[in-house]
């Protein structure tokens, strides 16, 4: 017969076995922390859409276990960051964070997941820090770097033989690291870049700033702007009349998304991305049409960095049996991963962020049209990442 002790034993590990049943049973928390209102409102939705696309496609299961979503606004406020992941992350007890669009915004979350060791993947904000010396085994990133598309128009621009540019941005880490990513790609082909004005984020008041560039001449700009912004500032460009005289570049932000709210004054403009509307494999096709159809609306660029995310989960979970707390698996699963992205596949950097082709686009219609690779496989220099 058992002795007191070892009865209190077999009940303990009963008691153990049968809460670890529950674990690898019950949903995964996954937290997403996007921007629901304001300038970046519908680049959210379109996160949140491609990652639940993803999820359903596989019948609502990833890695054999549910999802199960926690949602908060992050309105695009830095200011609130910290609160608004505590939420997800004290409230909610969520296994996973995924956020957010505004680079001030995800390096706010950054800082939380690291000091929580929260796991964290970023559809979007491309704040160079994030996988640089911020970078850690818990976070990755689906999308890009501030510095990788605008690094690759400044190559584009100096090859179209440009040779004095000027910059426009909003100024906070999106806009500065963008404009400091032309001018890195602009100067190494021999071009020089003068000024870079900035006004605040989310702000549109762009006329001071146009006849500003009309009194300097340059002949190239470079911008920075996305979402309800990138939609003002074209029109407002070419309202001003200044494309017919300096063309007008940008990493994609500027039409994508945006196409039909811009028009024709969208129409030739050249942008240099990660993705582009109609790189026609068979990957790509299968997951436009999964999309138009589920959401009754074309992908984007922000779509396939929310479904890549989804997959970069699988890739975590499956490595360690679904059991999302076997955090040294999935983050093996994670960083090893080779995301099937509609983009065309890509593997992660040592930082954990994508190594990828930078696509040529040109507007046409309503599509960013692929022109050609502007660079292949393109790593951000990761500054500062130690881990
Ligand atoms: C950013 O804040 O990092 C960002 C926002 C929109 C598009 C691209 C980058």
């Amino acid at each position: 017969m058992f002795t007191p002790t070892l009865r209190i034993l077999a009940a303990a590990m009963l008691l153990a076995s049968a809460s670890a049943g529950a674990q690898s049973t019950a949903p995964i928390k996954v937290g997403l922390m996007l921007p629901a209102t304001g300038t970046y409102a519908n680049l959210g939705q379109m996160i949140e859409n491609g990652f639940k696309l993803y999820v359903a496609e596989k019948g609502g299961k990833i890695g054999g276990r549910e999802i199960q979503y926690f949602k908060v606004d992050d309105e695009s406020d830095p200011a609130k960051a910290t609160d608004n992941v505590n939420k997800l992350i004290k409230r909610d007890q969520v296994d996973i964070v995924i956020g957010s669009v505004h680079s001030g915004v995800a390096m706010g979350m950054a800082k939380v997941a690291r000091e929580t060791n929260t796991l964290m993947i970023v559809p979007n904000a491309g704040a160079d820090i994030i996988t640089g010396a911020m970078c850690a085994k818990n976070i990755f990133r689906t999308s890009f770097t501030n510095w990788q598309p605008a690094y690759a128009m400044g190559v584009v621009a100096a090859k179209n033989g440009h040779k004095k540019a000027m910059t426009i941005t909003w100024n906070y880490a999106a806009g500065t690291e963008a404009a400091k990513g032309f001018v890195d790609g602009f100067e190494k082909g021999g071009g020089k870049v003068g000024q870079n004005l900035t006004l605040p984020f989310p702000n549109v008041e762009f006329q001071a700033l146009l006849t500003e560039i009309a009194a300097q001449k340059p002949d190239a700009v470079f911008a920075f702007f996305a979402g309800g912004g990138a939609v003002k500032f074209v029109k407002d460009y070419v309202a001003s009349g200044l494309n017919k005289t300096i063309p007008l570049y940008g990493p994609g932000f500027l039409t994508d998304g945006t196409l039909e709210a811009q028009g024709e004054a969208a129409q030739g403009m050249t942008t240099t991305l990660h993705y582009a509307d109609n790189l026609n494999t068979p990957r790509d096709n299968a997951f436009r049409l999964s999309f138009a159809k589920t959401y009754k609306t074309n992908a984007d660029v922000y779509a396939v960095q929310g479904y890549d995310a989804a997959q970069l989960l699988e890739a975590g979970l499956n490595a360690a049996g679904g059991d999302i707390k076997n955090r040294d698996k999935v983050v093996d699963g994670m960083a090893k991963a080779q995301i099937d992205s509609p983009r065309g596949k890509f593997t992660l950097s040592a930082a954990h962020n994508p190594v990828q082709d930078i696509y040529l686009r040109q507007v046409k219609g309503n599509l960013n049209e692929l022109k050609g690779v502007a660079i292949k496989a393109l790593a951000d220099p990761a500054k500062g990442c130690k881990m």
